[in-house]
Order: structure tokens, then C-alpha cells, then sequence
């Protein structure tokens, strides 16, 4: 073989030319290009938790014994205490490293090659990237004007190659929910839904009750948002019991760190500290919301998440995340056909709503 011709030949056909996922800005890559030193930067690109998490967490970690033992590949003391949490059986629960890696274990444990997903657009693009690297087909139903799902359109994308039905709720980027009655219809189908509820907390809505009744209904969570550990990478899934079997047959060993247990486990004796950062986020969300409807070149969209979703009426998205970016603030912009000329600001501290109007009243 030679040179990389040669190794392209090898790789998996439906992935040669695979362009990924793009994530969000890291400060650190803006280090000596924007007027901000990295520090000083505000981010409000990734839905991040601004007050960061537990103080308990930052403690056990840094007292953590053990960190030469690998962690239970079983997740019993985990699925346990999530089990307590999310009001549902330990053995319908599996752990993973971050949500997207969940979405990333159901989409190989369903989806091979010729098969196809329901992905309600414009929503999260892991749905889509996962579905590709396995060979999969994304069937797209689009949203109408204000995002809501038709429930009539995904009925009729329904084939006998469907496999699965994503379902973000809050959805990303949009911030709006899936209405309760309008799940049911979908779950109705009977096929696999995979309802990704990595918002919650910020919405207060959720689809577990319907656990009992339905047993298509897979329900994703996350505690990147709420519980500001996004860094450490720890989500988790309430299943079907037998669906969590394979799912625990086919994950990676010790997909979960003992570092992200742990962060679980201060986290949920924590509660109280983290439902009050969850209300500032919501309360600072109705602020900056007001806020930005000031402006008379942006419309902001209703929102039951971390996030604000916000259509740039006046002169191009791309140019006022550059801009805002030069002024230190990240926020996360779109131009393609379903979110035309838009960004989406995660709602941040009171202090950032602030220093984001003073910029966009500078750039009006
Ligand atoms: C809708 C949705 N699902 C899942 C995730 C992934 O979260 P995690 O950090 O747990 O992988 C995100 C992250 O932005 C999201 O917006």
C-alpha cells in the first residue's frame, strides 16, 4: 500500500469524505486572535453551566482515593443512585461517557447499514452523525415555522427500515418541547423513541412516567447542564430493561471514569445547591430574553432550556458571532437551510446577559 490513496481504499466506504461534527469554539484556540485573553473570555456557546458545579464535587475529587482502580464496569453503585433520581429501576439504567455517547451506543445497537432514523430537523446533529458512521440513512422531517414537530410527518416517514425516532425535548438548538400529547401519538407507532431530555432540568418536563406504559420509550438525560459537569463527561439512559442489557453488552469497559462517579454521587447529595443555580439560570433566561427582544433586528424564540435561540434579522449571523467574538463573548451561530442566519446564546450569569447587550447595543 502506499501513500494515503491507498488507506482510503480500506476505510469504510460511507465514511471516506465524512466531514464530522463541529463543536463548539474553545477559548483556548482564540489565544492572541481576539482582543480577550482566554481567561476573559464569556462563553455562551455550548450550553455550559456558568456557576460550574457542586462544590462537594471539587472536594471528593481532590481527596479521591483509588483513581489507580479501574471503575465497576457493572455501574452498580451508579445505577443505583441514578436509579433514585430519575425514578426508575437500576437495571433500566446504563451510564456513559456523556450523553452523545449514549445516543452513539443506541444508534450501533439498532442501525446498520440500508436502515434509517427519524431525525425531527432542525434539531441536535449527534442524531445525524451517528446514524451516518454506522451506514445508516437520516430520514429528515422537517419543523414547521416555530420548530414544533408534526406529528402526521413523522408518522409518514415511517418505513419498514426504521429504527429508531430521535426526539430532542427541550430541543437544540430551538429551545422548545415536544407537547406531552404529541409524544404519546408518536409512541404510539411502537417503534424505539429516543426521547433526549439532556434540558430537564431547566424545562421540568419529562416523558419517564410513560416508562410503564410504553415499552419503545428510551428517555437520555445528561449532567453536563444542570450539574455543570460537562467537562467530565456523564450522562445516562432509562431503558427498557432488555434494551439495557445489549446496551450494557455492547458499551466500551469502564465507560464511565471513577472521577465522574464520584462527581455523580456529591452531585445528587447536592441537590438543594443545584436546584438553586437551576433556578438563577432559569430566572437569568426570562431576563435575557427581555433583553433581546429589545433589539429590533434579533427575535428571540421561547425557550425551556439553558439556551436561547435567536433569528438575526439585520446583516449576517456570521459577522455578529465574529464581532461579538472579538469582544470575548462566544455564541454559537447558524446559516444553513433550516436555521437561517441565527445564533443560539446559552443563558449565562446575570453579569454576562449584561456585557452581551452592552455589545450588541454597540454593534447597533
Ligand atoms: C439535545 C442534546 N442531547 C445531548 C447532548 C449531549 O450532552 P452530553 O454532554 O451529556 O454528551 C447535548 C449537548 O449539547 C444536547 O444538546
Amino acid at each position: 500500500m502506499t501513500g494515503s490513496d491507498g488507506i482510503e481504499k480500506l476505510i469504510r466506504p460511507n465514511l471516506v469524505g465524512f466531514t464530522g461534527y463541529s463543536a463548539s469554539t474553545s477559548p483556548d484556540t482564540l489565544a492572541g486572535k481576539v482582543e480577550v485573553p482566554p481567561e476573559g473570555i464569556i462563553k455562551m456557546n455550548a450550553n455550559e453551566n456558568p456557576y460550574g458545579c457542586s462544590p462537594r464535587v471539587l472536594k471528593a475529587l481532590a481527596h479521591a482515593p483509588n483513581l489507580n482502580i479501574y471503575p465497576d464496569d457493572g455501574q452498580q453503585e451508579l445505577r443505583k443512585r441514578l436509579s433514585a433520581y430519575a425514578a426508575a429501576p437500576a437495571d433500566c439504567i446504563v451510564a456513559g461517557h456523556g450523553s452523545n455517547s449514549l445516543i452513539d451506543l443506541l444508534v450501533r445497537l439498532f442501525v446498520g447499514p440500508g436502515d434509517e432514523v427519524i431525525n425531527c430537523v432542525p434539531t441536535f446533529d449527534i442524531y445525524r452523525f451517528s446514524t451516518e458512521i454506522c451506514g445508516g440513512t437520516v430520514v429528515n422531517v422537517p419543523r414547521d415555522d416555530d420548530f414544533e414537530v408534526s406529528v402526521n410527518s413523522v408518522k409518514k416517514a415511517i418505513s419498514p427500515k426504521t429504527k429508531l425516532i430521535f426526539l430532542a425535548t427541550p430541543n437544540n438548538p430551538t429551545g422548545n418541547i415536544v407537547p406531552q400529547t404529541d409524544l404519546l401519538k408518536i409512541l404510539e407507532t411502537g417503534l424505539p423513541v429516543v426521547v433526549d431530555e439532556a434540558y430537564y432540568e431547566f424545562s421540568g418536563e419529562t416523558a419517564m412516567p410513560y416508562r410503564k406504559n410504553y415499552q419503545n420509550l428510551i428517555v437520555l438525560r445528561s449532567f453536563s447542564k444542570w450539574a455543570g459537569l460537562a467537562g467530565l463527561r456523564i450522562g445516562y439512559g432509562v431503558f427498557p430493561p432488555r434494551i439495557a442489557a445489549y446496551m450494557m453488552a455492547i458499551k466500551i469497559p469502564h465507560n464511565v471514569s471513577v472521577a465522574a462517579e464520584i462527581a455523580v454521587r456529591e452531585s445528587l447529595a447536592d441537590l438543594a445547591y443545584l436546584q438553586g443555580k437551576i433556578n438563577a439560570i432559569i430566572e437569568e433566561r426570562s431576563r435575557l430574553f427581555d433583553e433581546l427582544q429589545k433589539f429590533n433586528w434579533l427575535k428571540p424564540y421561547p425557550s425551556r432550556a439553558n439556551f436561547i435561540y435567536v433569528a438575526v434579522l439585520r446583516g449576517t449571523a456570521a459577522a455578529l458571532h465574529l464581532e461579538l467574538q472579538q469582544k470575548g463573548i462566544l455564541v454559537r451561530y447558524f446559516d444553513r437551510s433550516l436555521l437561517k442566519n441565527s445564533i443560539r446564546v446559552s443563558v449565562g450569569k446575570p453579569e454576562h446577559t449584561d456585557a452581551l447587550v452592552r455589545a450588541l447595543k454597540e454593534l447597533s
